[in-house]
């Protein structure tokens, strides 16, 4: 008799099927990105991203409500600053909007997970994320005296009084240092999320509009990763975790599931982030826009997928919609 072995007797009945499924998504996986801008009593519809705008401070106690009320877990800010200058330096001003945020979103008493991103592009008005000089000769950013407004920043977003500090600039000895900061002023108990391989990737271009961030000049890959390279992930992977990361992040995710992959393979000892980015997100609302793929499915199908490649927790813009579905 042939075939003696049938994959397909499990599949049969629906139930069965459910008792065999290896991966799960629930909201208590996600966490929401949110843009913050400058102002009051606005909301910005963001264009390229269907569904996302840019809020003002006094709008998020709403908006947190709401996010908490679909079982979503935590939300990570960006900021857009009223003015930007060389240095981002509302990026680590205690008045900064990113240090408004925080401190709006905790008077609401809310126990929402509350992760910064801590980078300079969306404050610096050449749009890179630190400092630009020439001193090797190449307008480039300068790597350690980035590593020292950085600190200022995580800082001020520690006292602020953000439960998870998420470094996404890329710079090297970046955890360290802030590790370093956070200890010595009575932050041991802060937890970093590393942007551990970040990729120099086209999947950014809606963020850039989001967050206005656009390199006004080059681009971000003297710094960010060479999207042709997985073994060079490893690498900025195991510093990290020698430098002390608490949670490392592949970013973006849906191009990079072999490095999620392989990342988790590496470090099972450590939860694993994905950031279903801007663009990963935009390509399947335009789709579904035009009628071409149904938007639920494949939008569950690729959050599913990232944590069946061995993502413990995914930032995506689809946390709303996800959790909806998650729960019908
Ligand atoms: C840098 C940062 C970026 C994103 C998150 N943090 C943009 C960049 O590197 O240009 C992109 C996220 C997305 O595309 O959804 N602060």
């Amino acid at each position: 008799m042939f075939p003696t072995v049938r994959p397909r007797r499990l599949r049969r009945h629906s139930k069965l099927r459910d008792l065999v499924r290896e991966t799960t998504l629930t909201p208590n996986d996600l966490i929401l990105p949110l843009f913050i801008r400058h102002g009051e009593g606005e909301e910005v519809p963001i264009t390229s991203m269907p569904g996302h705008r840019q809020l003002t401070v006094d709008k998020l106690p709403q908006e947190i409500k709401e996010i908490e009320s679909l079982g979503i877990p935590g939300v990570i800010l960006f900021g857009i600053p009223e003015h930007k200058d060389a240095v981002g330096s509302d990026a680590y001003s205690d008045e900064g909007i990113i240090q408004q945020a925080v401190r709006a979103i905790k008077a609401t008493g809310s126990d929402l997970l509350v992760i910064t991103d801590v980078c300079f592009c969306e404050f610096t008005d050449h749009g890179h994320c630190g400092i630009i000089n020439d001193k090797t000769g190449v307008m480039d950013v300068d790597n350690d005296a980035t590593l020292e407004i950085l600190q200022k920043e995580a800082l001020s977003h520690a006292q602020a009084g953000a439960d998870l500090i998420a470094p996404s600039g890329m710079m090297d000895g970046m955890i360290a240092a802030l590790r370093e900061v956070l200890d010595e002023n009575d932050f041991s108990h802060l937890p970093i999320m590393s942007y551990a391989a970040k990729y120099s990737s086209g999947f950014y271009g809606p963020f850039r509009d989001a967050a206005e961030s656009t390199p006004q000049f080059g681009d971000r890959a003297t710094y960010q990763m060479d999207p042709a390279n997985g073994n060079e992930a490893l690498r900025e992977v195991d510093l990290d975790v020698l430098e002390g990361a608490d949670i490392l992040m592949v970013k973006p995710a849906l191009s990079y599931l072999d490095i999620i992959h392989r990342v988790k393979e590496a470090h099972p000892e450590l939860p694993l982030a994905a950031y279903n980015v801007s663009g990963e997100y935009s390509m399947v609302k335009a789709a579904a826009a035009n009628g071409w793929v149904d938007e639920q499915r494949v939008a569950l199908e690729m959050l599913t997928s990232m944590k069946r490649a061995g993502a413990d927790m995914i930032l995506t813009y689809f946390s709303k919609d996800a959790a909806r579905w998650l729960s019908d």
